[in-house]
């Protein structure tokens, strides 16, 4: 499916907030009503500093709230580069350039268990779908249908607790956490089984023969693993990929993947047909 840009906006918008919430990890809220009233789960927006030319072209980051009420969204980052440096220390009242939401969004299909598997920042698409799976919350310019999951669990791998980030907002949302370390750090302070989250995954699977979907999001090799644990046991599995963006809008091709179709594959654009596929289709190298 091509999800063309014509339904995104353009534009410079207030911050309201800009905090870090974890390790080099940054919760920005921006107000920009217009896009907060139309965004769906697992859609995303590119982002500019408009007081530099430097990096001149935007970043993409996923949706990670929004409330249509009040008209803000909020995006989480990962404190790395040249635009997410140029933006950490900006305070509420400076602005962000910013275009969305764009791309396809996660589908919002009926399943007993929707299992969320997210590697560090790839978190960030999981929060607004495990509200709308569980009918907590609708999204869209036409609410979507929500209340389409009876259990919804997050499987969350960082490398060490100090980078879990929004864990009280995914209790609220009514997630069942499993949290993950690659040293056993706990977010309570105590130090537990240091492992891998397709361990996690794994575990999880085999404890429950109810009917499910999988969704990840994360690093590649991660994502990759997933997907085979997925095809392995039969599972649907939708990846969303995180592919370097430039334009963001389907015009300069800097996102293309690998995608199977028929009995071939062929390069998509994952800014607007993606960034969320399915598993089985994306060839992996
Ligand atoms: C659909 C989508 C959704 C996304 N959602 C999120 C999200 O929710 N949160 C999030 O944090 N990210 C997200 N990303 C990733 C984010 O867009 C990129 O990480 C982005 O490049 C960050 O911008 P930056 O300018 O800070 O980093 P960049 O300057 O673009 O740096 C990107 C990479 O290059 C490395 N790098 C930078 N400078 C140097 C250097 N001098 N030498 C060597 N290596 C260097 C960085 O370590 C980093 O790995 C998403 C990407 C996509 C495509
Ligand atoms: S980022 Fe330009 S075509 Fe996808």
């Amino acid at each position: 499916m091509t999800v063309f840009a014509d339904n995104a906006n353009s534009v410079t918008a207030p911050i309201l907030e800009n905090e870090e919430i974890a390790k080099n990890t940054m919760r920005v809220r921006v107000l920009v009503p217009d896009m907060a009233a139309k965004v769906v789960p697992g859609q995303f927006f590119m982002i500019r500093n408009p007081s530099g030319n430097d990096p001149l072209i935007g970043r993409a980051f996923a949706l990670y709230d929004a409330c249509p009420h009040k008209g803000w969204l909020d995006l989480v980052y990962i404190v790395k580069g040249k635009l997410t440096t140029s933006i950490a220390p900006l305070a509420p009242r400076a602005e962000l350039a910013i275009w969305g939401p764009l791309g396809n969004g996660f589908p919002p299909a009926k399943t007993e268990h929707l299992i969320m598997v997210a590697g560090g920042i790839g978190q960030t698409p999981f929060l607004t779908l495990a509200r709308e799976a569980l009918g907590n919350q609708s999204f869209g310019a036409e609410p979507r249908t929500s209340g389409y999951a009876r259990r919804v669990s997050f499987c969350y791998g960082v490398r060490n607790a100090s980078y879990l980030a929004g864990l009280d907002q995914f209790r609220e949302a009514g997630c069942e956490l499993h949290i993950a370390s690659e040293d056993g750090s706990q977010p309570d302070g105590s130090t537990g089984r240091a492992e891998r989250v397709t361990d996690t995954l794994s575990r999880l699977l085999d404890a429950d023969d109810s009917e499910k979907r999988i969704v990840c999001c994360g690093p590649e090799p991660m994502m990759e693993a997933v997907a085979e644990i997925a095809h392995l046991r039969g599972v649907p599995c939708q990846i969303s990929l995180e592919t370097p963006m430039a334009c963001g809008i389907g015009i300069c091709f800097t996102c293309v993947a690998k995608i199977g179709c028929a009995e071939d594959w062929d390069y998509k654009r994952t800014c607007v047909e993606g960034p969320v596929f399915d598993a089985e289709q994306v060839i992996w190298d």
